[in-house]
């Protein structure tokens, strides 16, 4: 049993990775990140009171592990703040950034105040598509905060989101991160949701790809042992049993979204019908053990066939709810990527389109704030298909062009 509050009415274990998406606000303009496709509503952040106030009612209950991320966790110029107080309640803090806004100054304070781990990511290892992907000049200076992390003593933990438009060099980013001397190399395959959902035609590898990149990273693998880990992470799509989402729905992670709504996973806001109160309205403990949303898909009683009966339903509790959705319509059917589903035709086919040349007459989607703006718009208006439809909120609808996003009471640098 976990250690940690429970409610005495209930057989729910408590949480115990609490992901802190502290701001929405980014300079990085990722065509892949998982930030909702319309973050660009009138997120108010959460205040540093606050922040603090949810650490501390996550640390009650019993978590122990705290992710600080964003869009870029930086950007927030009380992160030290937050950060020395999550050090105090006795958190093991790993902050999730682009690395900019990390100067030397600001990693000395972050050290102070307690800060534990830093992974940094990458988009290549090339500067042209690195700067392409993030759609900014950013290259230069995550070198640059690499050097800083290996400075202050921290383990370099590098991570680069891989697909059809970088994973080809593979070799090279291996070798740039070995020539960073970094500890760990995350090489994650893009996952199919928000901003890579919209551009997955673009985005997808195809076998041959995926397989030729296997190959490479195998042999540095074999080559580096312990002194570079590598971990490479499968996309969804070329498995035919699908990953047990978050560990399992309102199981071990909660995430708390800049404006305080509070998510078993970071895009199930997208999920019709369903409502995810914010910690403004109610107390952690209440969510978690006690909400309809947390309660809806935890464990299996909500399971309808081919999970009902499967005998692997433990292994991957039937997989992803925000992808069975984004795919079907239905978050209470089997995730398509299984080869059980009725839908799996849908990953197929994608599968198969990737490995045709790509349609360069259909344009790359950034994220940013004025395009998550515009979407919203064309959702409201009918303007996309029903797929894409799936990635809003129902309720969503786009603040003034002028607004910032997160506009707050604190001080936007
Ligand atoms: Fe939401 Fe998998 S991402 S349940």
């Amino acid at each position: 049993m976990r250690k940690g509050v429970k409610m005495a009415d209930t057989n729910i274990e408590p949480p115990l990775w609490l992901l802190a998406e502290i701001t929405y606000r980014c300079p990085l303009h990722c065509v892949f990140c998982y930030n909702p496709v319309d973050y660009a509503k009138q997120h108010k952040e959460l205040s540093t009171k606050e922040w603090i106030d949810v650490l501390r009612q996550g640390r009650r209950m019993g978590a122990a592990q705290l992710g600080l991320s964003g869009g870029e966790p930086l950007l927030r110029n009380d992160l030290e703040e937050i950060v020395e107080e999550g050090r105090k309640l006795g958190y093991y803090i790993n902050l999730i950034t682009s690395g900019i806004g990390l100067t030397e100054k600001r990693i000395k304070r972050l050290k102070d105040a307690g800060l534990d781990h830093i992974q940094l990511s990458f988009q290549d290892s090339t500067k042209e598509m690195n700067d392409f992907l993030s759609s900014t000049k950013t290259f230069d200076l995550k070198k640059k905060v690499a050097e800083l992390i290996k400075k202050y003593d921290y383990p370099m933990v590098l991570n680069c989101v891989l697909h059809k438009l970088n994973i080809d060099h593979i070799g090279e980013i291996l070798t740039m991160a070995e020539s960073m001397g970094a500890d760990y190399v995350e090489l994650a395959n893009t996952q199919f949701y928000s901003w890579a959902k919209l551009n997955r035609d673009q985005l997808l590898p195809s076998k041959e790809q995926l397989e030729r990149a296997e190959k490479t990273m195998k042999k540095f693998r074999d080559r580096l042992g312990n002194r570079m880990k590598l971990f490479f992470i499968m996309p969804d799509y070329y498995s035919n049993r699908p990953k047990k989402c978050m560990n399992g729905w309102g199981n071990i992670f909660v995430t708390i979204q800049s404006d305080g709504t509070v998510l078993p996973c970071h895009v199930a806001s997208m999920l019709p019908g369903m409502e995810f109160p914010s910690i403004r309205e109610k107390p952690l403990d209440w969510i978690w053990y006690k909400s309809p949303g947390f309660n809806k898909f935890r464990g299996k009683s909500w399971m309808k066939e081919p999970c009902k009966s499967c005998p692997e339903q433990n292994e991957d509790l039937g997989g992803c709810r925000c992808q069975a959705y984004m795919l079907t319509g239905d978050p209470a059917n089997a995730d398509p990527v299984c080869d059980k589903s009725e839908h799996h035709a849908k990953v197929i086919e994608a599968v198969e389109d990737a490995s045709k040349p790509i349609n360069n007459e259909k344009k790359i989607i950034f994220r940013t704030d004025s395009d998550s703006r515009k979407l919203m718009n064309q959702k409201i208006n009918g303007g996309l298909d029903l797929e894409k439809n799936r990635l809003f909120e129902d309720s969503s609808s786009p603040s003034d062009e002028k607004s910032r996003v997160g506009s707050s009471s604190v001080e936007i640098p």
